[in-house]
């Protein structure tokens, strides 16, 4: 295996400076130095490792939903490394971790870079994290290096970005762009019906402060995101760098059918109203939308399906279905959600059914801007990193910081692809080379701005 590699979850592997057994999915840690200054691997594997085991199996699945004491105790970690690595650091009003260094020039704003700490139930290790461990290694080799940029920087660890928990994603960096109310935290509800608002309240964050989390207009002027590509595009092409070009946006969709709950021997066919018939019904309708000729960028997923009362000789009376549309085109997004809608009335009708859909969330796509993919591609071009541009179908922060400042944000291979699973899987060497992407673009962007404003 590669010098800085991690284990490829869940295959047991074997290794330890020597030949030890390790439990699956531990991440292998080598004992080499790096020969020359750069990231470096072993304090990149130790992070990774570190945080995987918050809210993680022992093995490679991690649960670290937004808003638990795991995903507090997270941000716990991750705020004293920030602080070892000479940040001032704090927590906002959102639970977001902020850690900022000075630059050499006062008039200018911040650059910031980062990226999240929550994972989806039973996640992997590296969506969110080698963003953030990734930052912090570049604030380590800023202090090494004894550099200091022209800006003063500021590197995020942003709190509930996956949206598994509420429904709605980027609910951090919504707070920091002012895209987030109190209203929203009363309004967003989990599984188990706790709202936003008293699962912030629960671990001592005062939703009612939410907006005291937005960073002035002008006070920021891009910001750098490293991630996982969660895609097979980088791996297949053997490229170690992917340059995103725009963001998919996601529209979610709570769905309830009503039927009749009733006794599953006595009840004829014809006289049935069947919740879960109807709503299989809709789960294919809405595969089979997603694959029409003319959606060729749309996804849509029925991720959660709960059946009411759930019970082997009772016709399921109610059903609720959480619906995720996904395009890079904006319009064919709302129009496949609009359509989703549709359908569900046209099953209900026609079996009798009652409906109810509340859209959770709506979040546009982004396009990234064409000046700061250029100099990201400077960058890479600069060290020698294979590349290319592509885009995104999953979301991301960059995507609502864009909205009111340029962003930019760089992928990393994922092994086959798989992510928001316990496989999700990169190896140390090719998050090694986002790092120094990301500290060149960091450091070309910090050039670039200040001589404009010189
Ligand atoms: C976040 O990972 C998403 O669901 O796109
Ligand atoms: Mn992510
Ligand atoms: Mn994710």
């Amino acid at each position: 295996m590669a010098t800085g590699d991690l284990a490829k979850a869940p295959t047991p592997l074997v290794e330890d400076g020597g030949e030890g057994t390790r439990p699956d999915g531990e991440i292998r840690l080598t004992p080499d130095a790096p020969d020359e200054p750069g990231p470096d691997p072993v304090r990149l594997a130790q992070a990774l490792q570190r945080l995987s085991e918050i809210g993680g199996d022992g093995r490679a699945s991690v649960s670290r939903l937004a808003f638990t004491p795991e995903e507090r105790e997270a941000h716990r970690v991750v705020g004293a490394w920030m602080a070892e690595a000479g940040l001032t650091v704090r927590v906002d009003a959102f639970g977001n971790t902020i850690g900022e260094r000075p630059g050499a020039r006062a008039d200018l704003p911040f650059l910031a870079f980062g990226s999240h700490l929550d994972s989806v139930p039973n996640g992997g290790r590296f969506d969110g994290i080698v963003g953030v461990v990734g930052a912090l290694e570049i604030v380590r080799l800023l202090e090494e290096g004894g550099v200091t940029t022209a800006h003063p920087l500021r590197m995020v660890a942003f709190a509930n970005e996956e949206g598994a928990r509420f429904g709605e994603a980027c609910l951090g960096s919504k707070a920091v762009t002012g895209m987030l109310s109190p209203r929203d935290a009363e309004r967003l509800v989990d599984a188990d019906g706790t709202t936003l608002a008293a699962a912030m309240a629960a671990l001592g964050i005062d939703p009612r402060q939410i907006e005291e989390a937005r960073w002035p207009d002008g006070s920021v002027a891009a910001f750098l995101e490293l991630h996982i590509e969660q895609a097979r595009l980088l791996e297949a092409r053997g490229l170690q760098v992917g340059i995103v070009d725009a963001v998919a946006g996601n529209t979610r969709l709570r769905v309830l059918v009503h039927g009749r709950a009733d006794h599953s021997g006595g009840t004829p066919m014809e006289s049935r109203k069947d919740a879960l018939a109807g709503a299989a019904e809709i789960v294919l309708g809405i595969e089979a939308l997603a694959n029409e000729p003319n959606r060729r960028t749309t996804v849509a997923t029925v991720g959660r399906f709960s059946v009411s009362p759930n019970s082997i000789t009772t016709i399921p009376g109610s059903v609720e279905l959480a619906v995720d549309v996904r395009d890079i085109d904006s319009d064919r997004q709302r129009d496949t959600a609009w359509r989703v809608v549709e359908l569900c009335e046209q099953v209900c009708a026609r079996r009798g059914l009652d409906l109810e859909h509340v859209v959770v969330s709506d979040t546009s796509p982004s396009v990234l801007p064409l000046w700061l993919r250029r100099i990201t591609k400077d960058g890479c071009v600069e060290l020698g990193l294979t590349h290319r541009v592509m885009s995104s179908g999953a979301g991301h922060d960059a995507q609502i910081l864009a909205r009111r400042m340029p962003a930019a944000m760089l992928f990393v291979p994922s092994h086959n692809g798989a992510s928001h699973v316990p496989e999700e899987w990169t190896g140390v060497d090719d998050i090694v080379s986002g790092v120094r992407a990301l500290y060149a673009s960091l450091l070309r962007l910090d050039r670039f701005l200040s001589e404009e404003v010189a």
